[in-house]
């Protein structure tokens, strides 16, 4: 069984001079030095049931009061090698949340002989990968239709007159967009969740890929027709995409300011000296409302309906997140500004 190392010392009875029975104060001379008191350790008992059908997977035996439940995921992980921690999860309910690694054995709400139901969440892959593949593919993709790679279009189109201006900027506004969301994965977020299960890979593929393929179809198409209102919208849908993506950027170097490096603490994001910040006063996830805008203004850029459709579901997704983050703003912080929505100001 595995436990984890740690001295144990009961109480010692403290002694002196004088025998039962004997009044009076002991004899300085005759007292033994008085032995240092150890204070007990209580030792805890940890079983782990499998949360679907209750089966006893593992029993640990004298663990460490103060041992987190990544210290436990990793015991178990002795006992059972094919479920490395990244992989389980470990609950008090088998059907509640899940404890985070850093959740203290002692400080949970468990006797000295404590329950956990275990869920396997299925192999794991680094959210550095999942970000990488997520936001490569839609690049290279756009770029696929963009070049007009052969049988893509029917050769009827072969020989059309060339690409609208607005074509070529659609196309360096969807490369710079993803191009950022790389950088950024690689250089500028700091993420608490290492992995991630490798099902949803397939399902977040799928879901940005197919967007970009979809998109990338009609604005590189050879019958693409430019936006109806000409130059004065483009430029406008221009100036509203460039403003959201600086400050969707400057949201996440706020962000990546208030974790430092290695950890995972979360704080109260505040407006910075950055005037892109100050949404914060008004906005729980600010990043999340630029997203919305750069897909606004490439929407009235494009003027294509798949574009306005991928806007609509983003929209959509990134209200749920940010309903839920502000959901726990409000509950981790009691001085949590009472002014700030979930992702557009005074309405949602
Ligand atoms: N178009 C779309 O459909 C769509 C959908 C979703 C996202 N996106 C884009 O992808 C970007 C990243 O998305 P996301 O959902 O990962 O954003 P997010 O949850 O706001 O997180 C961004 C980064 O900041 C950290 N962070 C967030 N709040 C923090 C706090 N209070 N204290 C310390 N660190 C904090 C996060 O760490 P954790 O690892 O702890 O969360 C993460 O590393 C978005 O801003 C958006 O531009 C686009």
């Amino acid at each position: 069984m595995d436990t984890l190392a740690l001295e144990a010392t009961q109480p010692k009875k403290a002694q002196n001079g004088a025998g039962p029975g004997v009044p009076g104060p002991p004899t300085p001379a005759k007292r033994k030095p008085a032995k240092k008191t150890k204070k007990a350790v209580v030792f805890f008992e940890v079983e782990i049931l499998d949360a679907k059908t209750k089966d006893k997977l593992c029993f640990l035996d004298k663990v460490e009061p103060n041992a987190t439940i990544g210290e436990i995921k990793s015991m178990f992980h002795k006992s059972h090698p094919q479920w490395y921690p990244a992989r389980q999860s470990i609950r008090l309910d088998p059907k509640g949340k899940s404890l985070k690694d850093e959740d203290v054995l002692q400080h949970l709400p468990v006797g000295t002989t404590a329950t956990f139901y275990f869920r396997d969440l299925g192999a794991q892959i680094s959210w550095v990968t999942v970000f990488l593949t997520e936001y490569a593919g839609p690049l290279l993709i756009y770029l696929m239709f963009y070049f007009r790679v052969p049988f893509i279009y029917a050769p009827k189109y072969d020989f059309t007159t060339s690409k609208h201006w607005v074509v070529h900027l659609a196309c360096m506004c969807h490369s710079f967009h993803y191009v950022k969301r790389l950088l950024e994965t690689l250089f500028v977020h700091r993420f608490s969740h290492g992995t991630m299960p490798l099902r949803n890979i397939f399902k977040n593929c799928t879901y940005y890929w197919g967007f970009a393929a979809w998109m990338a179809y009609y604005i590189n198409h050879p019958l693409y027709t430019p936006p109806i209102y000409g130059e004065q919208q483009i430029r406008l849908a221009l100036t509203v995409f460039l403003f959201c993506q600086i400050g969707n950027f400057s949201i996440h170097i706020a962000l990546r300011n208030l974790r430092p490096p290695g950890s995972k603490t979360r704080k109260i994001p505040y407006p910075t000296k950055n005037p892109f910040t100050w949404i914060f006063l008004l906005v729980s996830c600010p990043n999340y409302t630029y997203e919305l805008g750069s897909w606004l203004g490439f929407t009235l850029m494009t003027q294509c309906l798949p574009v306005a459709f991928f806007t609509l579901v983003g929209f959509i997704q990134m209200t749920v997140w940010a309903k839920g983050k502000h959901r726990s703003y409000l509950k981790e912080f009691r001085d949590y500004p009472t002014l700030r929505s979930p992702i557009l100001p005074f309405i949602l």
